[in-house]
């Protein structure tokens, strides 16, 4: 695992991470609470939606540091606290990052993708530490337990395509306070593509028009996360053509984009028309 070898820092503010204001009052709560004793949240939303930041900002926001743990990759229990492991024709243990992130006070525990751990007994010792006794016993370690206004963050994938396949574990979700994500507003979003890749409010505008013809599409919805709609203004910001950008970046068809954009009246220049549809040249 390679969150094991990570050290404790605080992670970096950004100055341009939005969310709603009902969720950072949650926050604000959460903050306060944490203080009395140990509390988890649960970030819910699509793919690239800004799970993964909120938990960093958090961090940043209130200088504690982040600790974050793939929990999706674990395949037997235990295996977050450390593992047997063999030096000079000796075995020993070696004690992963996890017991010493949740014994330092203040700490933000990131679990990523709770819901899909290779083993399913991998969470059973997780559990202990996200329930009321706030601690666990292990033979190698013995007794550990979580300190003082530690805030446990689980992120899960799940969008309206996950519920009912996905879900967590029922007694696992009891424990957490929940907040969901959704992409942003649309004028949010442009903001944010103007403000991380430099790009002008014209093709910002387009960029998230675009993308939202594209999640919308009823018949055949398409995940078009903001970490992809920034990815694409990242294009644009060095000279691609908003065609280019898209059909470089999603697998997104020339013709299906292009009805796309003509509905949104967006003038494109016709790159490679007719004769020179697909000239090659040597790299
Ligand atoms: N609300 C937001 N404000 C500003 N930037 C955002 C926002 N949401 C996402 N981004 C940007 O999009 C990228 C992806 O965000 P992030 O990794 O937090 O998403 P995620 O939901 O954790 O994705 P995944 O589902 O893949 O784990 C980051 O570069 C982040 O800065
Ligand atoms: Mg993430």
């Amino acid at each position: 695992m390679n969150s094991k070898i990570r050290n404790l820092v605080i992670p970096e503010p950004d100055p341009n991470f939005f969310l709603p204001e009902a969720v950072i009052d949650n926050i604000d709560r959460i903050t306060l609470l944490a203080k009395r004793h140990p509390v988890n949240v649960l970030v819910a939303g699509k793919q690239g939606c800004g799970k993964s930041s909120l938990v960093r900002q958090f961090a940043a926001r209130s200088k504690r540091p982040l600790a974050t743990f793939q929990i999706g990759l674990l395949s037997e229990p235990g295996q977050l606290f450390g593992e047997h492991a063999l030096k000079d024709g000796q075995t020993y243990y070696r004690k992963y990052l996890f017991p010493d992130a949740i014994q330092t006070p203040g700490c933000v525990i990131h679990l990523e993708e709770i819901n899909r751990p290779e083993h399913p007994k991998a969470l059973n010792m997780l559990f202990s530490v996200l329930s009321q006794d706030r601690g666990v016993y292990t033979d190698e370690l013995g007794h550990i337990k979580v300190a003082d206004d530690v805030v446990f963050f689980a992120t899960l994938n799940e969008g309206d395509e996950f519920i009912g396949t996905e879900m967590l574990d029922a007694a696992l979700r009891d424990r957490f306070y929940v907040m969901l994500l959704n992409y942003l507003p649309p004028e949010v979003e442009t903001s944010v593509l103007i403000l991380k890749a430099g790009i002008g409010e014209a093709d910002a505008q387009t960029i998230v028009n675009v993308a939202a013809k594209l999640r919308g599409n009823s018949r055949d919805p398409m995940v078009v996360s903001t970490r992809h709609t920034l990815m694409i203004a990242e294009m644009i910001s060095v000279g691609a053509t908003v065609e280019q950008a898209f059909t470089g970046s999603l697998q997104i068809s020339r013709d299906t984009l292009e009805s796309v954009l003509l509905s949104l009246h967006v003038e494109t220049k016709k790159i490679g028309a007719q004769a020179n549809e697909n000239p090659y040249q040597r790299y």
